[in-house]
């Protein structure tokens, strides 16, 4: 399943992120307010459960969320989505996977990966701005699937066409969620028109 949310506060947050112009700060923030109304959406089909409660006025069956939701950035980027999430999602664990692209061959290299127990309870969404050639996204579901998540969630802000087909024929039991589908990747894996290196974007590094 491929979802893109076109909400228009999404879409406008987005295209001022997209601008060249725009501030590290001002970046960062936009992309904290999008993560948090993006969440809201994919939080949409999350199971509940009903329990008993009591009212100041009286009892009645209330109803709670019935699975733990485990996030999963991808280092570096996917750092910028995850307080916007746990803000809707307080609740929520967090486990960390490193990822970089090597520049030339675009493959994703493993640096870091830590995770909380029982993903095969929970629901893991992986988050990471970028999905530009799919590699990064592939191979971060590939980790969490190892460790026994079978309910997965894949939050992205841009995608490219590529990075999709790659996903939904590596796996195709993950639910992706866009906040907007590009064009294409240029010849150096950089989504058009995009918004450029998120991670860099995101902490200021170039
Ligand atoms: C970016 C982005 C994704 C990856 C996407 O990370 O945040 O993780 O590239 O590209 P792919 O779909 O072709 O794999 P990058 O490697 O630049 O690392 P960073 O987050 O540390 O900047
Ligand atoms: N990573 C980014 O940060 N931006 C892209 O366009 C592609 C990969």
């Amino acid at each position: 399943m491929l979802e893109v949310l076109n909400h228009p506060l999404i879409t406008h947050k987005l295209t001022q992120m997209r601008m060249k112009e725009t501030t590290t700060k001002d970046f960062r923030e936009l992309l904290d307010e999008i993560a948090e109304l993006m969440a809201y959406e994919v939080c949409r089909d999350l199971p509940v459960k009903p329990i008993d409660i009591e009212t100041p006025m009286a009892k009645c069956v209330g109803y709670e969320l019935s699975k733990e939701v485990v996030i999963v950035p991808i280092l570096r980027a996917g750092i910028g989505l995850l307080d916007g999430i746990r803000r809707l999602v307080p609740t929520a664990k967090v486990g960390f996977i490193g990822l970089y692209r090597n520049e030339e061959t675009l493959e994703p290299v493993e640096y870091f990966a830590k995770f909380p127990k029982n993903l095969d309870q929970a629901i893991t969404m992986v988050v990471d701005p970028m999905l530009a050639t799919g590699g990064s996204a592939c191979d971060a579901i590939s980790m969490v699937k190892k460790r026994g998540a079978n309910n997965i969630k894949l939050v992205c802000l841009v995608g490219a066409p590529e990075g999709v087909k790659a996903v939904q024929e590596k796996h195709p039991d993950v639910d992706i969620y866009l906040a907007a589908l590009d064009e294409c990747l240029n010849d150096i894996g950089y989504i058009v028109p995009g918004l450029g290196d998120a991670g860099d974007r995101i902490f200021g590094t170039k």
